[in-house]
């Protein structure tokens, strides 16, 4: 089982950052594929809680070669920051790789990103804010800054240029903003060249010499499967391919050599910023889904919109991914409810649809279709076994299990790494 791919099966904040991090202690690699610091992981490692934006959450298991493919986009400074903060706390971060092809979410994207959001006004995506989107958009149209760029300051302020000559024009003139000077950008981004300079590596020819020497590769993404730019609830996405597809480009790995994909799957459903969300709450379950699942942003500190769990998306999920298995998280969080509603399937017109709907407009307006299971009340924080669960808790993990198409291998009862429930040898 050399490489393997885990992901969100929902819009982002499945518990990922835990997930990767139970499985850093027994892979040599984990690697993030696409997304930047729009991501923000949770890894709670015994009384200590750590925020992962950019690194990848294998940097906490000392044996593990953590790395930033070139599919990502990298933010120096906030890197810089993250690393820094690791090595107060005594994580060592000597073995870090990025990809000298990664992309660099320069000062004037994040400004891009803000500006263009404001613009948008009622119609904005809700994007985090950090520039991503607009670095995307600079790699496809040719006017991006990669690491290696860092290493020739000449190519590199004819690559800026390049990318302000235009994006200044739209600044001053259609947002009314100042002009953005080349020369300190240049500087700035040359002012950061040393420091990433012992971890910019060939990373694509490092990773698949460790799968030809049997080592094991975990790709980790970041957001989840309907943030997709290809598959999700596009335009309300993210601009990379967090599905299982993107780990091969993002990464340079080809897909022969992905063997299991995993798809972290929360027990109910929760998204951050814009865009449709049939199952979403406006009432006091979903008030208290908030709470006691602690549903607010790592990264914006925004709180999550929360729901009942969706089947038709979870079946989604294994679809375009190609799951093997997933990783239910947050089963704890539905402890006490008497009764807990599923979505199974969607009323769009009038008419029951088993299957997400291409068609953007049907998804805007389809209505859950619930089948309700019975809850329980026990605490389940201490479980360590499938047996030890109540048996109305088994029932729901079989019944999400026959609904979303393929098998549940491990539950989440708590944050802490302790706190899982392994049911086919997930580890
Ligand atoms: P990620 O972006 O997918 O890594 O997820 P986040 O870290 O943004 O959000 C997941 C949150 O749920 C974090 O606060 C985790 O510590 C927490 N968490 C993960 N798994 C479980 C679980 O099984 N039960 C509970 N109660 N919390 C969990
Ligand atoms: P993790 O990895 C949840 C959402 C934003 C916004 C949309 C586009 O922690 O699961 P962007 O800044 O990416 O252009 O914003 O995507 N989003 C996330 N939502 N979890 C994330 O990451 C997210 N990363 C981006 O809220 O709706
Ligand atoms: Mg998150």
């Amino acid at each position: 089982m050399p490489a393997l791919v885990l992901l969100g099966a929902q819009w982002g904040d499945e518990g990922k950052g835990k997930a990767t991090d139970l499985l850093g202690g027994s892979v040599d690699y984990v690697v993030r594929y696409q997304g930047g610091n729009n991501a923000g992981h949770t890894v709670v490692v015994g009384d200590q809680k750590y925020a992962l934006h950019l690194l990848p959450s294998g940097i906490l298991s000392p044996g593990c070669t953590p790395v930033i493919g070139n599919g990502v986009v990298v933010d120096p400074s906030v890197l810089l920051s993250e690393l820094s903060g690791l090595n107060e706390r005594g994580v060592d971060t000597s073995k870090l790789l990025i990809s000298g092809n990664a992309h660099i979410i320069t000062p004037y994207n994040v400004t891009v990103d803000k500006v263009t959001e404001r613009f948008l006004g009622k119609r904005k995506i809700g994007t985090t804010g950090r520039g991503i989107g607009p670095t995307y958009a600079d790699k496809i149209n040719r006017v991006g800054i990669r690491v290696q760029d860092l290493y020739d300051e000449s190519i590199l302020t004819q690559k800026v240029e390049a990318a302000l000559d235009v994006k200044n024009q739209i600044l001053t003139k259609l947002y009314n903003r100042r002009a953005i000077s080349v020369a300190q950008v240049v500087e700035e981004l040359l002012g950061y060249a040393d420091k990433l300079a012992p971890y910019v590596a060939d990373t694509v020819l490092v990773l698949n010499q460790a799968l030809e020497d049997d080592k094991v590769v975990l790709f980790e993404g970041g957001q989840g499967t309907l943030l997709d730019i290809d598959h999700g609830t596009y335009p309300f996405v993210t601009s990379s391919n967090p599905t299982a597809g993107g780990a091969c480009t993002g990464a340079g790995v080809g897909p022969t050599k992905i063997s299991r994909v995993i798809g972290i799957l929360k027990a109910y459903t929760t998204r951050v910023g814009a865009g449709p969300f049939p199952t979403e709450l406006f009432d006091a379950d979903g008030e208290a889904l908030r709470r006691i699942g602690g549903e607010r942003g790592v990264t914006t500190g925004r709180d999550r919109r929360c729901g009942w769990f969706d089947a038709v998306i979870a079946r989604y999920a294994t679809r375009v991914n190609g799951l093997t298995d997933f990783f239910l998280t947050k089963l704890d969080v539905l402890t006490g409810w008497e009764q807990i509603p599923v979505c199974v399937a969607y009323e769009i017109d009038g008419k029951r649809v088993e299957e997400l709907p291409y068609s953007q407009s049907d998804f805007h307006h389809a209505k859950p279709i619930y089948e309700t299971l019975p809850g329980w009340s026990e605490d389940i924080t201490k479980a360590k076994t499938f047996a030890d669960l109540p048996k109305n808790a088994q029932a729901y993990v079989k019944a999400l299990e026959d609904m979303s198409g393929a098998p549940i291998s491990a539950i989440g009862v708590g944050p802490g790494r302790d706190e899982t429930i392994e049911i086919n040898s997930f580890i």
